[in-house]
């Protein structure tokens, strides 16, 4: 066994498939949000580290968790910027003072917020002012970048560590040419045409300040997706079927993509939705939700 000797990360074992698992090893431990994504927690199962989750947010819980785990392991916090269901934001300050406290590194996955957060659109680190703080930044360009495949930023010797270490890197085939290109257009529109970030925010705002007027419980989102709360499955599919037929297109999400007793309508927003759109949506959640009782 190898020991990746790189900027702190001595103590991670060489252990391979994609950067969870390129990073972490059998004698490591992987510390995630309970509510991180589910490519994260396959991640964790793919890499043979231990893992150990916190409750969703609470950085006391986080501290408690660390503080327990032995001096010696390697150990890596690997959080969502942006939870994909709920909309809220990682702590990213705190989680890398823990990280500090107690020698750990941070992977964020940005997939949620790189092109949405931050002055240039560089996701929740730069919203927080800690794009040098973090170890490692991931995003797919499946959200914001309307395309397919993925990148990861950080130390230029752990990407190249990654590029030799990650089996799904090696073993797979690249991204296509179509979608790369569809990608780098995507880059060049999130780097020069900010307007469209800050229609976006206002559009969050507006939508989640109304939703919340007419009666419906939004939990803590600070982004662009803005979950219904239902909480109860029947009456969200009721509702669901209820906007489709409207012709408002939204999401469904119950157990397990999120606890049993917070079934939701996942609504996202987009800056090219117009005043009238928005308008719409809201006359379909104001109709819906009183003709089944929720609001
Ligand atoms: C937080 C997060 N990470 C990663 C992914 C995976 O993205 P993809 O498989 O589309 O590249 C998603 C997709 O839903 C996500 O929400």
């Amino acid at each position: 066994m190898k020991t990746f000797n790189i900027k702190g990360f001595e103590s991670f074992t060489l252990k391979t498939f994609d950067i969870t698992d390129a990073i972490a090893g059998r004698n490591d431990v992987i510390i995630i949000d309970r509510m991180d994504h589910a490519s994260i927690v396959d991640a964790t199962r793919l890499s043979y580290a231990n893992v150990t989750k916190y409750k969703h947010n609470d950085m006391k819980d986080l501290d408690e968790k660390l503080s327990r785990l032995p001096e010696n392991k390697g150990k890596f916090i690997v959080v969502d910027g942006v939870f994909s269901m709920e909309g809220d934001l990682s702590n990213i300050p705190e989680i890398v003072k823990l990280a500090k406290k107690y020698n750990a590194r941070v992977m964020v996955d940005d997939a949620h917020s790189i092109g949405i957060l931050g002055k240039n659109g560089r996701g929740t680190c730069e919203h927080f002012n800690m794009l040098e703080e973090v170890d490692l930044i991931m995003t797919t360009f499946s959200k914001a970048f309307a395309s397919l495949g993925g990148f990861v930023v950080g130390d230029h010797k752990i990407i190249q560590y990654i590029k030799h270490a990650a089996r799904s890197l090696i073993f797979s085939a690249s991204i296509t040419p179509p979608a790369l290109g569809a990608a780098n257009k995507a880059l060049e529109i999130i780097q020069n045409e900010p307007w469209r970030r800050e229609r976006l925010w206002e559009i969050s705002k507006t939508m989640n300040k109304k939703l919340i007027s007419m009666g419906y419980h939004t939990g803590n989102t600070e982004t662009p997706i803005i979950p219904v709360f239902i909480g109860n499955d029947e009456k969200t599919f009721m509702l669901w079927k209820f906007l489709r037929d409207f012709g408002i297109f939204c999401n469904p999400v119950i157990a397990p993509a999120v606890p049993p007793e917070d079934a939701m309508i996942r609504t996202s927003f987009s800056a090219t939705h117009t005043d009238e759109d928005l308008d719409f949506v809201l006359k379909g959640f104001y109709e819906g939700g009183k003709a089944i009782g929720i609001i």
